[in-house]
Parts: structure tokens; C-alpha cells; sequence
């Protein structure tokens, strides 16, 4: 039971293997296109006879600083504690680059077996985040009718980048990355370029302008943003950020009911979006809003 790279053939079992453990939707289709898109993915896999029993891959990843990588180690439970994690470990640190100064790990905030596994390979615990979750299907915006109101006494309206001309894109483009800088994801992160935030907004694989919100003064002025993806019939709220000088004015939320809205009628079922633990302003908004915290993960870093 030794690891080996990976080869195409193995990512409808590396899916089966996966998905349940880490909650995940991929195809196999969806992972051989994640791997091309990344500027590295190395892939490593270990059978019991046919079985595919572990998993192991190296990545890049835009949400961790640029000397790191991504590395994820997987077992199925009934094959732990037999060493193959270890030997897994083993194979990628023998793969790591010249030049890569530590790697990012995330472990299952349920699994505390797995963190004190990371642990004693020298990880330490960098960052807790979770997703939440909301169900489009029941969600109700009655309740939110005075939050409406406080944003139109303000003359605030909410548009859409439907029919926005290049330059305009490019300054939502460029608004996204400034604001970015401001999450306490990316704090101390170098800023993204435009096709950084162009392929992780979905702007150019799957783009919908409809969900690209702007709260906008009565003299067309920006003031925050809102932006949707889908996977699936999942709507992902990637981002929401209000600018500096408009904060404390009660926008966040309107921005994100517009989202909810917009999602219900295209038909998505469930809307989710990722947390830090501690971004308090935006999780008040969340909770109030009905979101429901799902599991989190323990963001582990390693250095060499
Ligand atoms: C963390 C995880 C990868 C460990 O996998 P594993 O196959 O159980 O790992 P190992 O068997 O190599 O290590 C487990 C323990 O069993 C020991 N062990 C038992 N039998 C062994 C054997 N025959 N040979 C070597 N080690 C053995 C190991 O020494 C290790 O103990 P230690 O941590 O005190 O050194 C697994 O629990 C998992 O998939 N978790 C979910 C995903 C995750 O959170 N990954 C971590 C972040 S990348």
C-alpha cells in the first residue's frame, strides 16, 4: 500500500472516496479541470488491491500566501492507523518545490484526532472558518421590511452589472480586489490581479452579471458589493464588502437580501457562504439573516 501518482483513471474513485468525507458535489470531470486551471496540482493515490484507499494532493491556492501550497492528506476510516497518512506525508514533503516556504492543511473542526495527527507533523492551527447555510426554499423576507426601508430613506439603491460596459467591469473588478485586501482572509495577502479575481468570481467560466450587486448613492457613488456563483442549484455568496466611508449605515444586509432574492427566482435551492471566525460585523448579518453554521475547518499551517 505505497502511493502512487495519480492518473486520470482514478478520479471517479478518488470522488467516491471523497465527497462523503468532505462534503463535497465534485465529478470527476470537474477535478481534471480543477487540476488544469491550477498552476500546480500534484496527486498522489494508494490501493488495497483495487480499492483506492488514500488520497494525497499538493496545490496552489489563491486564499494563502504565495510561497505556500495547499496540501491535503486523506485516508478512509477503516484503513487509518496503518501508516498510510504517514507514508502519504512522506511523498509530499519529498514533492514540495524549491522556493515553497510552508504549507496550508485543512482539517474537519469535528475531526480533533485528525488536527492532533497534523499536529504532531509540526501543523499548527492558523485560522478557524466554517460555511453556513440558508434554505432558499423557506427563507422569508417579511421580516427584513424596515432594513428596506433604512436603505431608501438613505436614497440607496441596489443595481446590477447587467449590460455594464468593459470599464465598468473593470472597476467592479478592481473594487474586488481593493476590498479583498480588507477581509481578514486575505489581510497581509499581496492584492489579487483582475484574472485572479475573474476566475475565482466565475466572471469568465460561468459569468452572471445579475448577481453582481452595487449598493450605489442617489449620485451613482459606490458603496459596497455583493457577488454571487452557483455550483449547482447552490448559490454561493462569495463576497460582500461595503467601502470604508459607508459602513455603520446598515447596507450589508439589504445587499445580500437582493442576492437571496435573486437567487430564489433563478431557481437555487440553498444559498452558502464561508466565514473567518472572526469577522464578527459579517456574521451578525448572517445570523440575523437565518444562515445555519455547518461544519468549519481548522486552516493548519506548516513551515519548513
Ligand atoms: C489524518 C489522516 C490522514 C491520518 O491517516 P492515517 O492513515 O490514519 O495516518 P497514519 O496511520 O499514518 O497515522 C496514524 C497513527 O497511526 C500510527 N500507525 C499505526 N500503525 C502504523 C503502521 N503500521 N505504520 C506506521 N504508523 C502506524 C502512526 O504512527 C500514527 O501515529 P502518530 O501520529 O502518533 O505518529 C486521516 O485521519 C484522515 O484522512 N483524516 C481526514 C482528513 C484530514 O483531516 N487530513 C489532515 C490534513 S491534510
Amino acid at each position: 500500500m505505497e502511493p502512487i501518482p495519480f492518473a486520470p483513471a482514478d478520479a471517479p474513485a478518488w470522488v467516491a472516496l471523497t465527497n462523503p468525507l468532505l462534503g463535497r458535489q465534485t465529478t470527476p470531470e470537474h477535478l481534471l479541470t480543477e487540476d488544469e486551471r491550477e498552476r500546480l496540482s500534484l496527486r498522489w493515490v494508494v490501493y488495497d488491491g483495487e480499492r483506492l484507499v488514500g488520497v494525497a494532493r499538493l496545490g496552489s491556492f489563491a486564499f494563502i500566501p504565495p510561497d505556500f501550497l495547499q496540501a491535503s492528506i486523506l485516508v478512509a476510516p477503516d484503513h487509518r492507523g496503518k501508516g498510510i497518512g504517514s507514508r502519504l506525508w512522506e511523498t509530499v514533503q519529498q514533492a514540495l518545490p524549491a522556493g515553497v516556504r510552508g504549507l496550508s492543511a485543512d482539517v474537519a473542526d469535528t475531526d480533533p484526532q485528525s488536527r492532533a495527527w497534523a499536529e504532531r507533523r509540526g501543523f499548527g492551527l492558523h485560522v478557524h472558518r466554517y460555511t453556513s447555510e440558508l434554505d432558499l426554499t423557506t427563507f422569508d423576507e417579511t421580516r427584513f421590511t424596515t432594513d428596506w426601508d433604512s436603505l431608501h430613506a438613505q436614497g440607496v439603491r441596489i443595481a446590477d452589472m447587467v449590460g455594464a460596459d468593459a470599464d465598468t467591469e473593470a472597476r467592479l473588478v478592481d473594487l474586488i480586489a481593493e476590498l479583498l485586501t480588507h477581509t481578514p482572509d486575505l489581510a497581509g495577502l499581496p492584492r489579487w490581479d483582475a484574472e485572479q479575481v475573474r476566475k475565482v468570481f466565475h466572471m469568465t467560466q460561468d459569468p452572471h452579471p445579475e448577481w453582481q450587486l452595487l449598493a450605489l448613492e442617489p449620485g451613482g457613488e459606490w458603496l459596497g458589493l455583493t457577488v454571487m456563483v452557483r455550483y449547482g442549484d447552490m448559490a454561493h455568496n462569495k463576497f460582500t464588502a461595503v467601502l470604508p466611508q459607508a459602513r455603520g449605515r446598515g447596507l450589508t444586509l439589504p445587499l445580500k437580501l437582493e442576492a437571496i432574492r435573486r437567487a430564489q427566482s433563478a431557481g437555487l435551492r440553498v444559498m452558502r457562504t464561508n466565514n473567518h471566525s472572526e469577522n464578527v460585523p459579517m456574521l451578525a448579518v448572517n445570523r440575523r439573516l437565518g444562515f445555519v453554521p455547518q461544519v468549519g475547518k481548522w486552516e493548519m499551517h506548516w513551515e519548513r
